[in-house]
């Protein structure tokens, strides 16, 4: 049993409508000179790169700009930035845009360190040492890469997504300024919004780090839960609970956006410490497969997931109930259901596909889901409930 865990974040989180007017003082203090921005070209026509490299190059720093970013980025893009980077010799590169952006930032940072090429890293702790300097720019409410240690790519081949973890990964600098996401269309809202309800809620279900039991000589790239990430992920679903709605059906409320824009970090905090298990799990293959957004394959799952679940975290599925503004009762089987139906609702809220079917998915397509993710074995030592290749085989069917 182990009796000690371990908390990582971003080097500096800056939070805060504006905060990236600081970026120049902020990237001079730590004597940076060269700045590769990762960027793609929805977000320069927006004029948001703008807003980002102005304050650099009026503090005298270098920018190169890529712009060839795409959403659940491929290895290829990735490479493509990793080549336009090298002969430009940067000291620090800096990730513009969703978690799509902001990962292929980190892949860039790791290959021009260390050398080889992307997939030289993929799974957990195979980045030897420090990447050079890393600023992350999140411009959605979702993800929380920018003080992950995550990057997340799509083998086209395999039709799988494909993680790099390593502490070495998370940012030096995280600079969250709300008002960079008040572009994003309402189903990037929506989508990026429930993948950081997923990420609080699989943070805050996650088997317990006492009893995280990994294979001799395995490593994990998670703790399980513990006190400290109980706490954020708490703040986060109740954040995100009294916040997603508003900010995806009322573009316009800042307030709320603003909200959704700290909620998802405290979310990307809790689970890159604590985890994230089963829906994770069965959405990489399922999202390389049909191409749906990742936000909109987790959030189809979570409910399904959750029921799942249910009988390992009664407890703490009657807090998610309570912090998602369930009506509350002392029951607590009664409150750890409602925690599953909030869900739901909230799903149908903000228009989050219903089922498998919606997104292009038949019968034939789950056993292979299911067996890709039983592979994905630092998933499922995570989540609370032990699952057979026959679990996973029978969510999927329920949530077809
Ligand atoms: N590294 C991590 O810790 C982590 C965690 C979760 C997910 N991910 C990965 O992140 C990716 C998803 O990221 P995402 O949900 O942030 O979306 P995204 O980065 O894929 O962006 C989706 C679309 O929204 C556009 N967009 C982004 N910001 C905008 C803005 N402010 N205004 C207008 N348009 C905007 C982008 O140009 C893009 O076309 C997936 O590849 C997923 O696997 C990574
Ligand atoms: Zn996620």
């Amino acid at each position: 049993m182990r009796s000690t865990w371990n908390f990582y974040t971003a080097g500096q989180l800056t939070f805060g409508p504006g905060s990236v007017l600081q970026l120049g003082a902020l990237a001079t203090r730590r004597e940076l000179s060269r700045v590769f921005v990762v960027t793609d070209r929805t977000l320069v026509q927006l004029g948001i790169t703008k807003r980002v490299v102005e304050p650099l190059r009026a503090a005298g720093i270098s920018v190169e700009i890529f712009d060839g970013g795409e959403a659940e980025p491929s290895i290829a893009v990735a490479v493509a930035a990793i080549d336009q980077a090298r002969p430009f010799r940067p000291n620090a590169i800096l990730g513009l845009g969703g978690g799509s952006n902001m990962d292929l930032s980190k892949i860039t940072a790791t290959v021009l360190s260390h050398g080889g090429g992307p997939s030289d890293y993929f799974g957990f702790d195979r980045v030897p040492g420090p990447v050079m300097p890393l600023i992350c720019v999140p411009t959605t409410a979702g993800t929380g890469s920018e003080v992950s240690h995550a990057a997340v790519l799509t083998d086209s081949e395999n039709q799988m997504k494909v993680s790099t973890l390593s502490n070495w990964l998370r940012p030096t600098l995280a600079i969250v300024d709300p008002e960079l996401t008040y572009s994003c269309p309402k189903q990037v809202t929506a989508d990026s919004g429930i993948d950081a309800l997923t990420h609080a809620i699989e943070g805050y279900t996650a088997t317990d780090y006492r009893e995280l039991v990994t294979p001799p000589g395995e490593a994990c790239a998670y703790e399980g839960s513990f006190l400290l990430g109980d706490v954020i992920a708490e703040k986060a679903i109740r954040m995100i609970g009294a916040n997603l709605v508003q900010a995806v059906n009322e573009p316009d409320n800042r307030q709320a956006r603003d909200n959704m824009a700290l909620a998802s970090t405290l979310a990307g905090i809790a689970f890159s410490n604590c985890g994230v298990a089963l829906v994770h799990a069965l959405e990489y293959p399922m999202g390389g497969a049909l191409h749906c957004s990742h936000g909109a394959g987790n959030g189809l799952l979570l409910p399904f997931v959750m029921r799942f679940n249910l009988p390992e975290r009664k407890v703490k599925f009657a807090k998610i109930a309570e912090l998602l503004g369930a009506s509350v009762c002392s029951d607590v089987d009664t409150m750890a259901r409602r925690a599953v139906e909030s869900v739901e609702q909230l799903k149908r809220d903000i228009g989050i596909p219903e089922r498998i079917r919606d997104i292009g998915g038949n019968e034939s397509h789950l056993p292979k889901f299911a067996e890709k993710a039983f592979a994905i074995k630092r998933l499922l030592w995570v989540n609370p409930r032990k699952a057979s290749l026959e679990d996973l085989l029978g969510i999927l069917e329920a949530a077809l």
